[in-house]
Formats: C-alpha cells, structure tokens, sequence
C-alpha cells in the first residue's frame, strides 16, 4: 500500500488534503490523472446503473439539508455514532470498538477513559445570522429519500424502480487510516431500489448479481472479492440485512469495499411522518403504500484504493524492474501516448503532432509525451497505466522505403512492439 500511495503523489494521482499546511486528517487531493481515472469510474458506473438500465433515474441533491432530515432518518441519534475513548495521559482519542484492549492507550501505555458516543456528523450553521442548524451530509442516500416524491410526481416510475445518485458525504471519522479507505470527506455512489415489500428478496438476489458483474466492470478478480453477511447486532439501524463486498487490500487483507442493504421502508416511513407529505406510491388499480428499498451503495475511494491495488505491478523488462499499472483500457487516465522517436528532429516531431491530434479528435483522452529518451518514456507511461505507446520514428518519414507512414505500437503489458500503417491506426487501436 506504502508503495501505492507513493506512485500516486509522484504521478499526480492523489496528494495529501492541504500538503503544504502539513495536511489534514482525513482528506485527500485529486490530481490531473487522479480526477481522470475518478471521471472514467464514475462515466462507467452511471453508464451500468443508470443509462444502461430502463428502471433507474439519477438526480443531483444539495449537501446542506433541512435539520429534520437527519432527525427523521436516525442519524443525529445513538445510531450514527461511534464509540469514542481518550487517553488520560496522551490525551489522544481512539475508536474502542478498534482496540484489543480497551483500557489501556496504544501510544503511551496510559490508563483510558469511559466509552461515550460520538456522533459522526459535521454540524454547520446556515445563514447570516447562523440560526439555522443543518450537517453536512454524511450520505448521499438521504438526498434521494427526500426526492422520491419528486420522482414519482414528474416522472411516473413503474415500481421497481430505482434512484441513483452521486455526490459527496462527509464524516467526522476518530480515526482516518489507510489511504482513502477511512476518510473524512468522501463520494459515494448510492442507489435506492424501490420494490413491494414482498419482492424484496427476490431483488436483493438480481442486485446481488448486478454488483458483482460491476466489479468486473472495474477490472477487479473476483478471488479477490468476498460476500460478508453483516450479523444482526451489527447491522445499521436502518437495515434488516446487509451484504458488504469487501476486498482483499495489500498489506489489510479482507475489508469492506462496499455495502448492499436492505433498509425496509424505515426512510421513507420516518420521512413521511415527520414532514407531514404522502409519501406513498400508487398503482394504477389506486391501491397506496410505501414501497421497501434495496441500497447498494459504492464508495469511491475505496473503488479506486482497489482498482490500483489490483493493478499495481512489479515486473522485469530488459534487466531493470519496472512498475507499471494494469489498469483497464476503459479507467486508464490515458488511453494511448504519442512520441516522436527524437525530440530535436522537426520532421519527426511535425508527423507525430499529425498523428497525435488524429487520435486526440478520435478518442479524446490521449498524451503528448516527449520527455527524456524513449525508455524513460516507456516507463513513465507503464507506471501511469497508459495501455498503448505510439511512436513516430525515422522510418515512418520513409528511411525503409517499405515502412513509409507506419509508426510503432507499444503494448504497456508485454512490451511487444508491432508495425502499423497511420491510416490503420485508428482501426487497429479501437
Ligand atoms: N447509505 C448507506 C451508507 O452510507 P455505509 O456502509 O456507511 O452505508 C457506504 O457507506 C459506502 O461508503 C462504504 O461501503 C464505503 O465504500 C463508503 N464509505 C463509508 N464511509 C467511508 C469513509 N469514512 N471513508 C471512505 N469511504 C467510506
């Protein structure tokens, strides 16, 4: 993971949240490729939930929200708190339900205080005259509760149905670890699937199968994923049954990468009690009721501390180790780099713009590289997770008669190099 997290800086992948003030817990920086590789996750998740389905639709909700929204769904309670311990001599703070022992500190050796709850919401006030109390969200989900009538009024929705959304969720973690799999502010990538109540089991098997082809989807071996039915005294308070997927990080083994959760009707039910609005779906026959909701709910950075776990590789080329990253075509940040062979050689460098701005017009995600001698190329390319190296050399310009308009391609995974004509090369890389 130490070796992860340090590509990630070094490439512009993901840098610490506020470096040059010393950082902040919990938070984390996207860099020019890391905001590329997030954007190709999202595209392909709201591709596979949303527009590839004729059962789901997206909406974009506010971060702020009315108080009584989080009182209704149970947050500002017990149930969204963590239990927290201070050390009576450090006076650092840790997770209880993390230590083997709670009575004594980890750091120091010290005597720790009681167990209390802490309440893992950020509070804000709104407003110039700060009176108005509001959170910031801690889940994307309560957005889309609050929006189903919305839905079902503009939109008319044969149940089931689904309302997905994407957005950020923040947390006031104990204790941020790992990368970006414990944070502070983070994106989620949430769906709430509304069923009748006696169809809920039968759903929660079709998504439980729709979940794992999306792991495929981010390119992750399914050896490497395992099912872990949450026990029921620790399931959320909102969930009768919960399905987490969790991942086989390097260095962690087994832990949560997302969850899958049953949550009844105990949102909508809550929500529509405490606001006063219907929030009942009717039949076509007039007959009501509150539908029960499926959740399967991603997050982002856990999704890509995967992705990179999975594809970081270490190898031998040419008697040297390289690192380079097996990303899949569809998330690399970029999909193919173009070189001239020599950067001082106007001729070469003149082709190579041809060919790299015909390729950028087709595919749009392309990189210009002429730093440093091919081989430091080659290496900075594999390390980035760019699948295909193009490259524009003497004989493209016609020093080999045969090879007139034909340039290089590098395959990022074996090395191997083949031939191809320009006016082929835009077939040849599709
Ligand atoms: N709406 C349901 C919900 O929020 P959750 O299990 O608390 O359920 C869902 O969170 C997903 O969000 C997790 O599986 C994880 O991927 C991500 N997530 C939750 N807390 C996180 C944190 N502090 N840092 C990074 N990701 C987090």
């Amino acid at each position: 993971m130490e070796k992860i997290v340090s590509l990630c800086k070094r490439r512009g992948f993901i840098f610490q949240g506020s470096e040059i003030y010393g950082g902040l817990a919990g938070t984390w920086d996207y860099g020019p490729l890391g905001v590329m590789l997030r954007d190709n996750i999202l595209r392909e998740w709201w591709k596979m939930f949303v527009t590839d389905r004729e059962d789901m639709y997206g909406i974009n909700a506010s971060i702020l929200m009315n108080e009584k929204v989080w009182e209704a769904s149970g947050h500002t309670g017990a149930g969204f708190s963590d239990p927290i311990t201070e050390c009576t001599k450090c006076h650092h703070r840790f997770r209880a339900d993390h230590l083997s022992d709670a009575t004594t500190c980890p750091d120091c050796g010290g005597a720790l205080g009681e167990v209390r709850n802490f309440n893992l919401m950020f509070e804000t006030k709104v407003g110039a005259e700060g009176t108005i109390k509001s959170y910031l969200r801690p889940e994307t989900a309560q957005g889309i509760f609050v929006n189903f009538k919305n839905v079902v009024d503009t939109m008319s929705p044969k149940i089931p149905f689904g309302i997905a959304q994407v957005g950020k969720a923040f947390r006031n973690e104990i204790a941020p670890r790992d990368f970006l799999f414990r944070v502070r502010e983070f994106e989620q990538m949430e769906i709430e699937y509304f069923v009748k109540e006696g169809e809920w089991e039968q759903q929660f098997e079709a998504w439980r199968e729709y979940i794992w082809k999306w792991f495929d989807r981010l390119g992750l071996s399914r050896e490497n994923i395992r099912e872990f039915e949450v026990p029921e005294n620790d399931l959320a308070h909102y969930s009768k049954r919960t399905t987490d997927f969790e991942y086989n990080y390097p260095g962690k083994g087994f832990d949560e990468l997302s969850g899958f959760a049953y949550r009844t009707d105990h949102d909508l039910k809550s929500h529509q009690e405490a606001s006063g609005a219907s929030l009942e779906y009717i039949e076509p026959d007039g007959t009501r009721f509150i539908p029960h909701v499926l959740e399967p709910s991603f997050g982002l950075g856990r999704a890509i501390t995967a992705v990179f776990s999975e594809a970081y590789t270490e190898d031998e080329m040419s008697g040297d180790v390289r690192t380079y990253l097996k990303l899949p075509v569809h998330l690399a940040p970029y999909r193919v780099a173009v070189s001239p062979l020599l950067k001082n050689k106007p001729e070469l460098v003149e082709r190579a713009r041809e060919v790299f701005l015909m390729l950028k017009k087709e595919f749009g995600n392309i990189a210009w590289d002429d730093n440093g001698n091919i081989g430091k190329r080659y290496r900075r390319q594999d390390e980035i997770g760019t699948p295909y190296c193009v490259v524009i050399d003497f004989d493209t310009l016609g020093e080999t008669p045969a090879l007139l308009d034909t340039v290089t391609i590098r395959d990022r995974d074996t090395g191997e190099q083949t031939r191809v004509a320009i006016s082929e090369l835009v077939a040849a890389l599709r």
